[in-house]
Parts: C-alpha cells; sequence; structure tokens
C-alpha cells in the first residue's frame, strides 16, 4: 500500500525510538506475545487515526501480530514523530499517512487515504475516523465491526451521534475505562503539558501564577503537576462538582473573568470551545502565556486573537508565537493553541500508554470476538480487560497485593453483620 510521511531516511533513528518505548510498555508485549500465537486479529483490516508516537508503533506492532492488517493516519497535524512514522513505513511495514506540521487540508486528506485500505474496524484519538465514514464514506459503515476511541472529546462527539441517532456501528469508549483514564488523562497529560510547556518556553514555573481551565482527569494531574513545580495554582470551572473538588484539594478557583488578570501562564483543558476569548484577552498581563492541552485547536480563541493583534504576529521561537495588542500588550500562543503536550514534547509517556494501547488491543480483540452480540452505541471496556491490565501493570512493577481472606469476601457479600 502507499504511504505518506516527511522522511524516510529517520527510519534508523526511529527504530530506536520505538525499541525505546517499547521497553516500558510490558503489558502491551504480553499482550503482543500471546497475539502471535493466537492470531485472533487475522482478516482484521483497521484503520488507525491516533498520534504517530513510538508508543503507538509499538500498538501497531501489536495489531499486526494479531494477524490484522494496519494502516495509521495522524491525529493531529502537529504531533506525528517524522522518525517513528518513518520506522513504521520502512521497517515494521505499516503504512502511515502523516507528516509533522501537515496543513488541515493534508490532514484530511490522509484520513481519506486511511480509510481507502475498506477497514472492518477502526481506532480514533478524537473521532475523526468515524465522522468521516459517517459524513462522506457511508458506504463503508457496513461493514465495520467496531471502532475503538481513545480520547474525552472522541467519546463526547461519539455520545453526541448516538443520541443524535446517526451512529451505525458499535463504538467502545477506551477512555472511559479505569486503566485509561485514572492514568493517561491524569498522570500522561499532567506531566506531558507541564514538559511541552517547557520545552516550548523554558520558563521557571516556581512562584508563577499559572491558570488551570477545567478540572477533570487531565486539568487535575496538571494543576497537581503545576503545584509541585512551585506555581501558585488558579482553577476555573464550569460544573459545581468539579469545581468544589478543585476548591478541596487546596487550589484557589475563580471564573475565567478575574483568573484574566492574575495568570502568568495559562493552560486550557476543557474540551470545549472558546475558553479563552477577547473579553480574556484584553484583561491579561503583557506577557501572559497560553497553552492548549485540551484535544482540538478551539479552546483558545485565535480568531479574536488575530483580531487583537491586527495580525501583528512573529514567532520568537518555535512553538511560540507573539501576539501584540493595540496598546503594546504581548500574549503568547504556544504551539499554535494545539495540544502543546504532543505538539512541543512527545505525549504522555510511555509507561502509562502502555495501558491505554493494551486496553486497544484488548478490546478490539473482544469486538471481534463478540460481533454478533454488539449493536450501533458506545460500549464501556468490559470490566475484566480493565481488571487485568491493573494487574499485569502490578505485576510489572514488581507491586503484589493482598488478597481478601474467605472471612472478608464473606463480610462483603452479607448484610446482617452490623454494629
Ligand atoms: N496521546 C497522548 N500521548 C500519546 C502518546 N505518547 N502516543 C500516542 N497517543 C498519545
Amino acid at each position: 500500500m502507499e504511504y505518506d510521511i516527511n522522511d524516510p531516511s529517520l527510519a534508523e533513528g526511529g527504530v530506536r525510538h520505538v525499541e525505546w518505548a517499547d521497553q516500558a510498555m510490558p503489558v502491551l508485549a504480553e499482550v503482543r506475545k500471546r497475539f502471535e500465537r493466537e492470531r485472533p486479529l487475522a482478516a482484521v483490516r483497521i484503520a488507525a487515526c491516533l498520534h504517530i508516537t513510538a508508543e503507538t508503533a509499538n500498538l501497531a506492532r501489536t495489531l499486526k501480530a494479531g494477524g490484522a492488517q494496519v494502516v495509521l493516519c495522524g491525529s493531529n497535524p502537529l504531533s506525528t514523530q517524522d522518525d517513528v512514522a518513518a520506522a513504521l513505513t520502512e521497517r515494521y511495514e505499516t503504512p502511515v499517512f502523516a507528516r509533522c506540521g501537515e496543513d488541515d487540508q493534508t490532514y484530511y486528506s490522509h484520513i481519506a487515504s486511511a480509510l481507502s485500505l475498506e477497514p472492518n474496524l477502526t481506532m480514533d484519538d478524537g473521532a475523526d475516523l468515524v465522522t468521516t465514514i459517517l459524513t462522506k464514506r457511508t458506504d463503508l459503515a457496513d461493514n465495520i465491526v467496531a471502532s475503538m476511541e481513545e480520547t474525552t472529546t472522541g467519546v463526547n462527539r461519539l455520545r453526541a451521534m448516538e443520541a443524535d441517532g446517526v451512529l451505525r456501528f458499535p463504538v467502545f469508549a477506551i477512555n472511559d475505562a479505569m486503566t485509561k483514564h485514572l492514568f493517561d488523562n491524569r498522570y500522561g497529560t499532567g506531566q506531558s503539558t507541564v514538559d511541552g510547556i517547557l520545552r516550548a518556553t523554558g520558563v521557571l514555573l516556581a512562584g508563577m501564577n499559572v491558570v488551570v481551565a477545567g478540572y477533570g482527569m487531565c486539568g487535575r494531574g496538571l494543576a497537581m503537576r503545576m503545584k509541585g513545580m512551585g506555581a501558585h495554582v488558579v482553577v476555573t470551572e464550569t460544573d459545581p462538582l468539579r469545581a468544589l473538588e478543585a476548591a478541596m484539594d487546596g487550589f484557589e478557583v475563580l471564573p475565567m473573568d478575574q483568573a484574566a488578570k492574575r495568570g502568568d501562564l495559562f493552560v486550557t483543558v476543557t474540551g470545549n470551545a472558546e475558553v479563552l476569548r477577547k473579553e480574556h484577552f484584553l484583561k491579561m498581563k503583557d506577557g501572559a502565556l497560553l497553552a492548549n492541552s485540551g484535544h482540538f485547536n478551539v479552546e483558545i480563541s485565535i480568531d479574536n486573537l488575530s483580531e487583537l493583534a491586527e495580525d501583528i504576529v512573529r514567532q520568537v521561537r518555535p512553538n511560540v508565537d507573539e501576539f501584540r495588542l493595540e496598546d503594546g500588550k504581548r500574549l503568547y500562543l504556544l504551539a499554535e493553541g494545539r495540544l502543546i503536550n504532543l505538539a512541543a514534547a512527545e505525549g504522555h509517556p510511555a509507561c502509562v500508554m502502555d495501558m491505554s494501547f493494551a486496553l486497544q488491543a484488548l478490546t478490539a480483540e473482544f469486538a471481534v470476538k463478540n460481533t454478533a452480540d454488539l449493536e450501533p452505541k458506545v460500549y464501556r471496556v468490559p470490566e475484566d480487560i480493565d481488571q487485568w491490565v491493573a494487574q499485569l501493570k502490578l505485576q510489572t512493577m514488581g507491586i503484589t497485593i493482598d488478597k481478601l481472606t474467605e472471612r472478608q469476601q464473606q463480610y462483603m457479600a452479607g448484610w446482617q453483620e452490623g454494629t
């Protein structure tokens, strides 16, 4: 099959990169070993729209070990690791359609190219493949056994499709598994967002006023890590429960209108649009940094920024664009408002993607084995898969835990015993 990547000559370094990540992905490696023996994905054609990283390469190797034919396209124009894309096409016999820095038109043409495999199973990080199938390639929908969705934003889109009655095949919300969002979203996003901001700017976080917009799992992880680095963290929320949790976790909670005046650094992680907009930009301090770690580049209104700056923009260093407002105030947008952890750093560490991608592979196997029982709706990952991933992760970390005694099992199952 054809492919489209930036530079095939990067393959050798890419292989080392993929192997380095693999060392930190023992759960996925265990799945791969079994898949090699049992070939549960024979005759499955998988199109996967994921960030093209070393971790994703190890997922692709696992799916192929299971007998699947796999094609990849990137799930963000800035997140592709070109060396990994080269390793995949040149050494791991996996076609890739992704170039770091591609424009939006190329991004969508790459999705179209991946779909030319005529997949019967898809994997998404943000639901762009499913959306394309349901809107532009409806001819493919009847053959899709199932689709897997990696991220919160994608799951939200899929639930909206289900509510609108347009979903035509079963989809699995990988994001909602415990061994995904409790770890990947919290510790993965927390650390890699700090990593991206530091690589882009080199600022000292200690003593900084950092405004974290959104206190879902990703926001919680980020606020925790920023606090750990010595920042003064302010949280903004629209959900009362989450706001309460942030307050009791020890963070100052403010409406963005007020936080705007305070922040030295703003990070959006809400999954919603226009979280930072004109009214906020006008209140911000000179030199404020603006970053987004949500899936799409809609959380910071770049249109509003451009209007205010009358298009006076200059790149002051890679991944840092200066917008100079009429009054001379400068605001700095990081990584074009695209997800900072993948655009300016390498995304979540392999150790945490290990669990997320083991879930992807095992749930794909489950879907293929249970096709007859599945309907066009959003499914949770089966609990036994979640438990197995947690058990094995603990084991590979050298952690053993207690077992319930018989007496404890009886106690937990009973109701007669009280004070
Ligand atoms: N999403 C966040 N981090 C990632 C990574 N390292 N690889 C693939 N997808 C990711």
